[in-house]
């Protein structure tokens, strides 16, 4: 292993608290992440919350799609009790809260997956509550949606990272990536160990590769073997602790 990839804590240690839960997040960081996960989506009143799902009955106590509810109802649901009742209460994060944790550890990246269908608006809400911390060289917004970091690269200032996520390989990851204005290629796990040579070619241009998601020890060494600069994980204490013995 030449470089060592980062550790990214996918929507926080989501192997033992609710994901993307705060209780998630400063499990990650206890961890020794490098990097925080999160998904975000946009309240029906504009703000930006921290969840996976587009709808709220997986994750919460509510029901119905989280871009139908204001902040306030979202923010007082519990996104723990479905996880362990250790964790019942844990309410729905906003995505200032979770950037007031990432700028109260320096040091730590956050990796903030706007999810496909985000309007020009919301995402630019998201890229201003990251300016308004100063936290632009500490963020990469990564999207699926190409209208997004579009968007994204109109609004992002300089310093605010963006990344391409896939879920099959391109045949040029590089070109997709810069025709983006992408400087991270993000691919799904099963895709790149399908074609380790394209992953190489990204790497070899310059781009960043972080892989999502893999708990499995020998997908970290392939994925350590190749270079890649970072590994996504529900688990990154473990990660942690596998490449300090490797
Ligand atoms: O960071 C990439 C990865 O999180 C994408 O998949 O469904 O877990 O958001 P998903
Ligand atoms: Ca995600």
């Amino acid at each position: 292993m030449t470089t060592r990839p980062s550790v990214i804590a996918h929507r926080g240690y989501s192997a033992i608290a609710p994901e993307n839960t705060m209780a998630a997040l400063v499990a990650g960081l206890r961890a020794g992440a490098d990097q925080l996960e999160v998904d975000v989506h946009t309240s029906a009143d504009g703000v930006p919350v921290v969840i996976h799902d587009y709808t709220l009955e997986r994750t919460t106590d509510g029901t119905g799609r989280v871009a139908d509810h204001p902040v306030a109802a979202l923010t007082a649901l519990d996104a723990g009790g479905w996880h362990s009742a250790a964790h019942r209460g844990e309410p729905v994060p906003t995505l200032a809260r979770v950037l007031d944790l990432i700028a109260a550890h320096p040091g730590v990246g956050l990796l903030l997956e706007v999810k496909p269908s985000a309007t020009r608006a919301q995402t630019a809400t998201m890229i201003d509550e990251i300016v308004a911390r100063d936290l632009a060289g500490r963020v990469l917004l990564q999207s699926f949606d190409e209208a997004v970091l579009r968007d994204a690269r109109d609004l992002a200032p300089a310093g605010l990272r963006l990344g391409l996520l896939r879920e099959a390989l391109d045949d040029d990851p590089v070109a997709a990536a810069r025709d983006l204005g992408c400087v991270a290629y993000n691919p799904g796990v099963d895709a790149l160990l399908a074609a380790p040579s394209r992953a190489v070619a990204a790497l070899d241009a310059g781009l960043l590769v972080m892989v999502w998601t893999t708990d499995d020890e020998r997908e970290w060494r392939a994925l350590a073997d190749l270079g890649v600069t970072g590994i996504i994980t529900n688990r990154p204490a473990e990660l942690r602790a596998w490449l300090s013995a490797t």
